[in-house]
């Protein structure tokens, strides 16, 4: 099976057009929301362009349905409602979060369905073509259609890595973690060298070594044994300074710096760094230094 379309030619489906038309794979047709968008997709993946999505679906062995999450399962019942799906089809979204179900009106038509979620991140054409390789793809779905996924995959220099149904918002739930929230925490500490009139780009350039090396660290030996700093050394009265000056300088960020502080200091009482007597001394600070500790620290 090699002739696809692309319905939503936004971040992810342009990427994947792209590499795939450079595997070999022929491009029958794409579609997005609005006329400037599809001429400049059309232009960029020189293939035909479709203002209705079963004109496009209705030329291909693959179609990939890569529009936002939310509007997947009514653009598929719109092309079925066309009669947009041919029997043997394989129909694909790329989904973190929802699984091939949404699909169930392709699935009615005679066609496959998967979800193939590529767990990396695409902000762009240029940088989303340079992340592919290496990236894993977590495939659900029917099992017929699971040599296609092997297929397009392995085109796209990925690797897959299959997902239970069930489990694939919580799959979705560790993706946002590692991803968009480690964006959030960098940006906490950015902040907070802005606020000390430390130029953006020198406050990037002086975290850089220090973030790419604890990322190399956790690759290598994991979180606990990456893990240093005032809490693993069980330094109670660091955490009991930061505290209280984000309070009088940068209190949008305390909340932040609590929620980390009790997840590191669940993490270090695992290393066995910490014990349980300075454990509870740095949760008070961490609280303020009135809570008590109500016994959830020590739980998972
Ligand atoms: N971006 C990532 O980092 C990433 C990573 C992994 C998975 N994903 C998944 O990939 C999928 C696509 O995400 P994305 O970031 O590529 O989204 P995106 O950049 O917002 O692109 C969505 C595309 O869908 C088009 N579209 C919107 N409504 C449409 C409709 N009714 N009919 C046809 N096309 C329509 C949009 O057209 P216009 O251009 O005209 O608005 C746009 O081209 C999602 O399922 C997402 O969860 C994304």
């Amino acid at each position: 099976m090699k002739k696809i379309a692309v319905i939503g030619a936004g971040n992810v489906g342009k990427v994947l057009g792209l590499a795939l038309s450079r595997q070999g794979y022929a491009l029958v047709g794409t579609v997005t929301r609005r006329a400037e968008t599809l001429h400049a997709a059309g232009e960029l993946l020189q293939c035909p362009v479709y203002e209705e999505p079963h004109l496009a679906s209705r030329e291909a062995e693959i179609i990939f349905i890569t529009t936002p999450d939310g509007i997947i399962a009514e653009v598929c019942q719109e092309i079925a409602d066309n009669n947009g799906f041919l029997p043997g089809q394989v129909v694909v979204h790329c989904s973190g979060v929802h699984s091939s179900g949404i699909l169930h009106a392709a699935r009615e038509a005679g066609a496959r369905v998967l979800s193939m979620h590529p767990l990396q991140t695409f902000p762009g054409t240029e940088a989303g073509l340079r992340g592919l390789p290496g990236t894993f793809f977590a495939v659900e779905g029917d099992p017929e259609a699971f040599p296609v996924a092997e297929k397009l995959v392995s085109a796209l220099g990925g690797n897959v890595m299959s997902i239970p149904t069930e489990m694939k918002t919580l799959y979705h739930a560790a993706a946002c973690i590692a991803c968009n929230y480690l964006a959030t925490l960098l940006d906490g500490a950015l902040r907070l060298y802005q606020h000390m009139d430390v130029p953006g780009e020198q406050a990037m350039e002086a975290l850089y070594p220090l973030i790419s090396m604890t990322l190399e660290n956790i690759k290598e030996v994991g979180p606990e044994k990456a893990l240093t700093g005032p809490i693993a050394r069980g330094d109670a009265a660091t955490i009991q300074s930061h505290v209280a000056e984000l309070g009088r300088s940068f209190p949008g960020l305390l909340p932040l710096y609590r929620t980390m502080g009790r997840e590191t200091v669940r993490l270090a009482l695992r290393k066995g760094t910490l014990d349980a007597e300075r454990a509870e001394k740095i949760y008070q600070y961490l609280e303020g230094g009135f809570a008590e500790n109500d016994g959830s620290l020590f739980h998972r």
